[in-house]
């Protein structure tokens, strides 16, 4: 309203300033108009009345002439009349006539001229017209109009054009504010969907439909300025800072005022299993859990996750809660509880034996079951109420983890509009062809579409995740930005490439490497000097590990050299061992390790086995004392969103030595390329490495380990985590101008 006032009182008093300025123009103009007529109207009265007057004039009668001329000054308009005679003859007048007026004096009245006089009645007009007649000599008809009635008409007339001016002005005004405020509307709308990453850019359509095409080079340059600003501010940001738990803690009180933050996952940081009388905490085998257990001390927030462990329920509160960690609570854990057929359903069935090999290429086929199905929905839906009952404001920020949350960000969002969902996926997402299998494809991507950012370890598995979508949903795709929008939201899809806390924990580089080396080859039995690589996994068909035993085997073949004196001790940590393709994947390894170690073993002497299989859980400080240990680490993972494991040996060599032999089909390959990057189905190829691994030299171990320790160093979990909340941070300063922008209009 104030906007129209502004504009609208300037342009009414622009068009009265012209009405006035314009309206002595108008009055010139009808005057003359008005001189023109009177002049007319004198050449008609004299013609008419000529003969008249000439029959008087030659008769000598001046009285009648006077009486003659008192008649037709009755006319309104005619004030006086006179003749003048050419040569001798007196004048006759009526009496109206003013002195001004003489007939030595007519050259003043030039026919045509405006001949005003002034008189105390007002105007007058003196038109003077020549006359002549055979009987009479010629003289000048003298005629004085009143011009009062043209100054009133003329009055008239500029009042009603003031006043059409006046209207006039009023009805541009409020066209133009409508107008005005239609445009600034629509702009504004263009804008907010711009800001929000839709409309004019990604939707030519779109903007034709507001009527705004004019703006889309200046949202599209606007855009790009917004972007660049970010990824300059960001690049700056981020290449200066160290990224440490008290990074995190500032840019959660910092970007994000201190908000909710809240983690779910299906596997728990901590769990508390029953051990007899003792109740005994453990850390489980998770990529996941190493990777957020550090951001979550950092934060202090609550995660909520599947309670598994026989004593779970014994430690929480009443509320499900218990503080972890045990020995110096930083952050609480809010356990979800499942019956055991939810979790035969919703995490053995639909998430592992269905989601899990459909999205890993390790030729086993998915397994969809619709009861499986409808405990997965189930059990998404209770998580989501979790989250609602833990959420302490209307707009947390709810980072969502993995495969067995895929309907959560948009059952969140329904719930929870304001939320800022951040879903990760840690592993890797396939190719359309592939994902197509899965009967509830849809609703999979639709429950994921409810995130407002997604993320995947590698920019492949974004660009595969953006063309099944492109594929099998009613959904419009930015490739330009990497959004996509559904059902009247958007989604930024991310790359995050997951890390691991670095520097590490100082209690697990306590131990020398000498030592850790002494004390793992009392534990194995191996002689002095016996050298031996790494292997630590999950028993899970995707690690790759009976290719890895093959390579062994094959290195010994090919090298026998190493016989006797070379060992892999692989840590297989048991895993979904209620599902038949762990269990028979397990046989398998089991099998394959005797088969080798009895080809290659003992053979009646006491030489260390080649192939050491401990499947059992470890702990991390017990995983390390191998990492330190050991002279390579081998990571043969089929397929693998990212792996750890590579990262995680490489931050435990703090000495720059040990070889790491890194499978191309891992996330990890893409960030490492100084490790011996192999090809696990080609055999050869891996005994080659492995041989090349044992065989190299100090120096070019010291430069591979330099190398790829800055790299984790650079970009550790801290950083991960970091850029999924400044992401989210500027999302939602952005969504904040927008309304708040809205407000000001
Ligand atoms: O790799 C996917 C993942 O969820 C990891 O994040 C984690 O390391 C692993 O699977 C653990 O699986 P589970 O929770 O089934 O033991």
């Amino acid at each position: 309203m104030r906007l129209s006032l502004r504009f609208v009182l300037p342009l009414i008093l622009v068009l009265t300033g012209f009405a006035y300025a314009v309206s002595p123009l108008v009055d010139r103009m009808i005057l003359r108009w008005f001189t023109r007529d009177l002049d007319i109207r004198a050449v008609l009265i004299a013609n008419t009345i000529s003969e008249p007057l000439f029959e008087q004039l030659a008769a000598g009668r001046k009285a009648k002439i006077g009486e003659f001329f008192v008649r037709i000054t009755q006319d309104e308009r005619l004030y006086a009349i006179g003749f003048c005679p050419g040569g001798e003859g007196s004048a006759v007048a009526s009496k109206s006539m003013p002195a001004e007026v003489r007939c030595n004096d007519l050259e003043r009245w030039p026919p045509g001229g405006e001949n005003a006089l002034p008189s105390k009645r007002g105007p007058l007009h003196v038109s003077v017209q020549p006359m002549a007649n055979e009987a009479y000599p010629a003289g000048k008809l003298v005629l004085v109009h009143d011009l009062s009635f043209a100054t009133r008409r003329s009055e008239e007339t500029t009042r009603y054009i003031f006043h059409a001016f006046i209207g006039l002005a009023v009805i541009v005004s409020l066209l133009t504010v409508v107008i005005a405020q239609l445009s600034w509307r629509g702009w504004l709308a263009g804008m907010r969907s711009l800001l929000r990453g839709e409309g004019l850019l990604r939707d030519p359509a779109a903007a034709a439909k507001m009527g705004l095409p004019e703006f889309r080079p200046i949202a599209r340059d606007l855009q790009r300025l917004v972007r660049d600003l970010e990824a300059e501010h960001r690049a700056r940001d981020e290449s200066q800072m160290a990224w440490t738990p008290e990074t995190l803690r500032a840019i959660l009180h910092g970007e994000l005022r201190g908000d909710d933050v809240i983690v779910v996952s299906n596997r728990e940081p901590y769990i508390h299993q029953r051990r007899g009388e003792r109740i005994e905490v453990q850390q489980p085998a998770s990529g996941l859990v190493t990777a957020l257990e550090p951001i979550m001390r950092a934060c202090s927030g609550t995660w909520i996750a599947h309670g598994s462990g026989s004593a779970d329920r014994e430690v929480v509160d009443r509320h499900d809660c218990v503080g972890v960690p045990p020995e110096n609570p930083a952050y609480k854990i809010r356990r979800v509880w499942l019956s055991a057929e939810e979790e035969a359903g919703y995490y053995y069935g639909f998430a592992n034996e269905g989601l899990w090999p459909l999205c890993h290429i390790a030729h086993v086929r998915p397994i969809f079951r619709s009861s499986d199905w409808a405990h997965y929905v189930a059990v998404n839906r209770k998580f989501a109420r979790s989250v609602v009952a833990e959420a302490r404001t209307k707009n947390p920020i709810v980072l969502v983890q993995d495969y067995h949350l895929a309907l959560l960000p948009r059952m969140i969002r329904k719930e929870m509009p304001e939320a800022t969902v951040i879903t990760f996926w840690h592993i890797p997402w396939p190719n359309p062809e592939s994902f197509a299998i899965c009967p509830w494809r849809q609703e999979i991507l639709a429950g994921m579409l409810g995130s407002s950012i997604l993320g995947f370890h590698t920019q492949f598995h974004c660009n595969n995740f953006v063309d099944t979508v492109d594929r099998f949903m009613e959904a419009r795709v930015d490739r330009e930005n990497f959004t996509v929008s559904f059902g009247g939201k958007s989604t930024a899809v991310r790359r995050y490439p997951i890390s691991v806390d670095w520097p590490p924990d100082p209690a697990l580089l306590a131990k020398p490497v000498e030592q850790c080396a002494a004390d793992m080859r009392a534990l194995n039995n191996f002689p002095a000097g016996h050298r031996f690589c790494i292997g630590v996994d999950r028993l899970d068909y995707t690690k790759g590990i009976l290719e890895r035993f093959r390579a062994v085997e094959r290195l010994l073949e090919l090298n026998p050299e190493w016989i006797g004196k070379f060992s892999l001790i692989q840590v297989a940590a048991p895993t979904r061992s209620s599902i038949d393709e762990y269990q028979s994947h397990e046989a398998q390894v089991r099998a394959l390790a005797i088969r080798i170690n009895e080809r290659f073993g003992r053979g009646g002497r006491d030489l260390p086995l080649p192939i050491v299989l401990k499947v059992e859980h470890h702990d991390a400080g017990q995983v390390y004392e191998y990492y330190r240990a050991a002279d390579c680490c081998f990571v043969s993972s089929l397929h693998d969103g990212m792996n750890l494991v590579a990262k995680e040996f490489v931050a435990a060599r703090d000495d720059e030595r040990g070889v790491l032999i890194l499978s191309q089909f891992t996330g990890a390959a893409r960030e490492l390329p100084e490790a011996l990057i192999v090809n696990p189905y080609d055999t050869d190829q891996c005994a080659a490495a492995l041989h090349l691994a044992l065989t190299m030299p100090v120096d070019e171990q010291r430069n591979r380990m330099r190398l790829m320790r800055g790299l984790v160093a650079e970009f550790n979990v801290y950083r991960w985590a970091g850029r999924m909340l400044l992401d989210a941070a500027s999302m939602r300063q952005r969504s904040h101008l927008v309304e708040t922008g809205g407000g000001a209009a």
